[in-house]
């Protein structure tokens, strides 16, 4: 679980707030598969439409330039991403776990989920409630971030969203099929990765530092598949 600041920000930020306000809202169910349509009930915005589209370009272009969004999940798909509001009746998300497989509509690309993804478009003070909460070996884990802050997440883990009782929460959600399938050996190239920064950071290139790097680059190297 890794919480990655100010994915968007300032006028980025704005921008994609005012479109997703602006769009229509329909029905979550309509990317629910049979077991969490049931525990489903918030709004979402239809995949196709104009308003989707647009902030969903804004999200990838904000993510493309996110160098810690890069070497956590080190994407080789990413799907395109999604707009959901938790509102009113409309307010919430029992526990669930997200598909293992999903189709990117218009290319009919499958893809495998092997993270998942939820950027805060609200802030915590314009609404109650409405915590993600991500089950994992540590007990449950509750997630509310600023608005622009991104959390990603094993897309094995069962998680739910709390019931919103005051104003409304709007994120965007989506799946990352990762180069590096295996969630321990992507967490040692993302510690591997930190400390090389660090040691560069602090005493340079040194003869250490290259051979470190080659060794992030050759597990890499045996890892992942493009
Ligand atoms: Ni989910």
């Amino acid at each position: 679980m890794l919480p990655i600041r100010e994915v968007l920000s300032g006028s980025a930020l704005q921008r994609c707030r005012e479109i997703v306000a602006g769009g229509t809202w329909a029905d979550g169910r309509i990317t629910a598969g049979s077991q969490s349509e049931k525990t489903k009930n918030n709004l979402q915005l239809p995949e196709d439409s104009t308003a989707a589209r647009q902030a969903a370009a804004m999200v990838l272009d904000a993510l493309s330039a996110n160098a810690m969004f890069f070497t956590a999940a080190l994407p080789k798909r990413i799907f395109p991403p999604l707009f959901n509001c938790y509102t009113g009746g409309a307010n919430a998300f029992g526990p669930h776990i997200d598909n293992a497989m999903r189709t990117i509509s218009g290319t009919g690309q499958r893809m495998r989920t092997d993270l998942s993804a939820t950027l805060f478009l609200s802030d915590p003070g314009e609404y109650d409630g409405g915590e993600l909460v991500i089950d994992n070996a540590g007990g449950a884990q509750p997630v509310k971030l600023a608005a622009g802050d991104m959390i990603l997440y094993p897309a094995g883990t069962v998680h739910r969203v709390l019931p919103v009782t005051r104003g409304a929460r709007i994120a965007s959600f989506f799946w990352i099929e990762s180069m590096v399938r295996d969630n321990e050996q992507r967490r040692q190239l993302l510690d591997l990765d930190m400390a090389i920064l660090e040691l560069r950071n602090s005493a340079g290139d040194t003869p250490a530092v290259v051979k470190l790097t080659g060794c992030y680059h050759n597990l890499l190297r045996m890892w992942a598949e493009a």
